[in-house]
């Protein structure tokens, strides 16, 4: 067997997934782990980075639909044959971000190149990238099928690394490379949806808002009340006002008949977190008790708990007027800010509300961003979303609304707790989620239009990802994670399997995100940013 097949056969995992779409996909580590190649040729531009929370979701990415995609748009070619076509796409990649010297920053590259299949190839390879020190960000490979059969085995290599074509190495490396290859393509780059790449670009996206927090349907319990509508007004106005970065929340000054309101939904929910929610959320409420002003009182100050947040587990609120769209909400996870509304709903109906309110938000979500395998859960579908498509996006968004929302897990008692922020801040549906049943009790729709008892389906991020639901009325299925650090793995395998047009890396220290691929943000998204 071949050097390149040994490196790439070895790993139990790449086996898995070959073995299912005949694609070989292999890391930057393991290519180290497997290989006798210096240190300095895989992993140079990891290394330096001194904390990336999603690190191993960066690596292990399938050659996908995209990628065919882009080959179908390549320009030019390099005949590595016989030298007989040295041309190269000028165009090299895109990196819009501002520049520096981190190493995960510049320009990347991505070429295809075909191997034929014998021993050492991949290492011949290689080893040129280390002499031109060139950092390779990615490698993905597959057997090339369309010679009909007969004649060497072929493989496709999908390479990105950094640098431009004109640099003098990249142009040095590329070609050596020819006289290893039959085909060097390299790889215009593609056009995604815009998204952020700094956590300062949320503010381009947060004051987009659905509904401008103010603008009431006729049925809401608010609706004729004008003093009601001014307060909503008022707070929407405070969150569109607001910067990320180097500003605080403003504190606000809750009124007596909203502190009323909270107080009764902290009496509600209060004996069902005990019975019904999971012990991450039991342990985070007793912290913010104890640090944030968590009680029955008091309306928690938005900028205590980021605060707070931010310490335990770099998570952070940022204030927005109201409802936003899945990929922008979304995207906000992948820098781990949650968007947060400050309104609270009518006192006429405390223990309802239409929309999401401060009592879901805080009573709900918050303590749960207190856990860091939930936190990371959050972030790994935010980095999906990132610059994903329409209906990937709507993927995604179905996952957190069967997980972050209506999330269930399973106790230490074996019995089911909730982790959903739509269940820990809604007494009924808390209730009729998680109480333990009679087998005999039949499903069905009520009288009143509720489901009689919910199905109950093992968390399975692709299926949740299919699995529609209702806004009006209880669920009628919900999904069982064994453990928050099981719904958290399963999040992160699926999200790797996505056809993503790019991975993403977060750099916590920078608050920027790093990306594996040259593509190129769409113009006009958001508006008021000129690109
Ligand atoms: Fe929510």
């Amino acid at each position: 067997m071949m050097t390149t097949a040994v490196v790439l056969h070895r790993s139990s995992i790449v086996m898995s997934r070959a073995a299912s779409c005949s694609r070989r996909l292999f890391s930057i580590q393991q290519i180290q782990q497997r290989s006798s190649f210096p240190a300095a040729l895989t992993s140079s531009c990891f290394s330096s980075s001194p904390d990336y929370t999603n690190y191993e979701t960066w690596h292990d990415h399938r050659f996908d639909d995209h990628h065919l995609d882009i080959m179908k748009r390549q320009q030019y070619y390099v005949n590595g044959g016989h030298g007989s076509h040295a041309v190269i796409n000028m165009a090299g990649s895109v990196n819009d971000n501002n520049s520096n010297n981190s190493p995960l920053e510049g320009p990347r590259t991505s070429v295809l190149m075909e191997l034929n299949d014998r021993v050492g190839a991949l290492h011949d390879v290689l080893k040129y990238y280390w002499k031109y020190d060139v950092n390779i960000t990615r490698i993905e490979s597959r057997p090339v099928t369309s010679d009909g059969g007969g004649g060497t085995p072929k493989f496709d290599f999908f390479i990105d690394f950094h640098g431009k074509v004109d640099d003098p190495n990249v142009n040095a490396l590329l070609h050596s490379l020819q006289q290893y290859t039959t085909k060097l393509l390299v790889l215009d780059e593609k056009e995604v949806h815009w998204f952020p790449r700094h956590i300062s670009e949320l503010d381009l996206i947060a004051n987009r808002t659905l509904d401008a927090g103010t603008d009431l349907e006729a049925n809401h319990p608010g609706f004729h009340d004008e003093a009601y509508r001014r307060r909503r007004a008022t707070l929407a106005n405070v969150a569109l006002q607001h910067r990320t970065i180097n500003e605080c929340i403003p504190k606000m000054e809750y009124t007596k008949e909203e502190v009323e309101t909270w107080g009764l939904v902290w009496d509600t929910m209060e004996g069902l977190w005990e019975k019904y929610a999971c012990k991450e959320y039991k342990s985070s409420v007793n912290l913010l008790k104890k640090h944030c002003n968590y009680n029955r009182n008091n309306i928690p100050q938005l900028s205590d708990i980021s605060s707070f947040l931010h310490l335990q587990t770099n998570f952070r609120l940022r204030p927005v007027a109201g409802l936003i769209s899945s990929r922008d909400f979304l995207n906000g996870l992948a820098f781990r800010t949650f968007f947060c509304t400050q309104y609270i709903r009518h006192s006429s109906m405390p223990l309802y509300t239409p929309e999401p309110d401060i009592c879901h938000e805080l009573l709900g979500h918050v303590p749960m961003f207190v856990d860091r395998d939930f936190c990371d859960f959050s972030q790994e579908i935010g980095l999906a979303s990132l610059g994903a498509s329409d209906e990937d996006v709507l993927k995604l968004a179905r996952c957190y609304w069967h997980s972050v929302e209506f999330g269930l897990c399973r106790g230490e008692d074996g019995k089911h707790k909730a982790y959903g922020a739509g269940l820990l801040s809604s007494f009924g549906e808390l209730e009729y989620a998680c109480k333990e049943r009679d087998e005999n009790e039949p499903y069905g729709v009520g009288e009143d239009g509720m489901p009689l008892r919910p199905e109950i389906k093992p968390w399975d991020p692709a299926v949740a990802a299919a699995q529609d639901f209702p806004i009006t009325t209880y669920q009628p299925v919900y999904f069982l994670a064994e453990s928050l650090s099981d719904a958290k793995l399963k999040m992160r395998k699926y999200c790797e399997d996505l056809p993503r047009p790019f991975f993403a890396l977060y750099n916590a220290q920078t608050e920027t995100v790093h990306i594996d691929r040259p593509v190129r943000r769409a113009r006009g998204i958001p508006r008021d940013k000129a690109e």
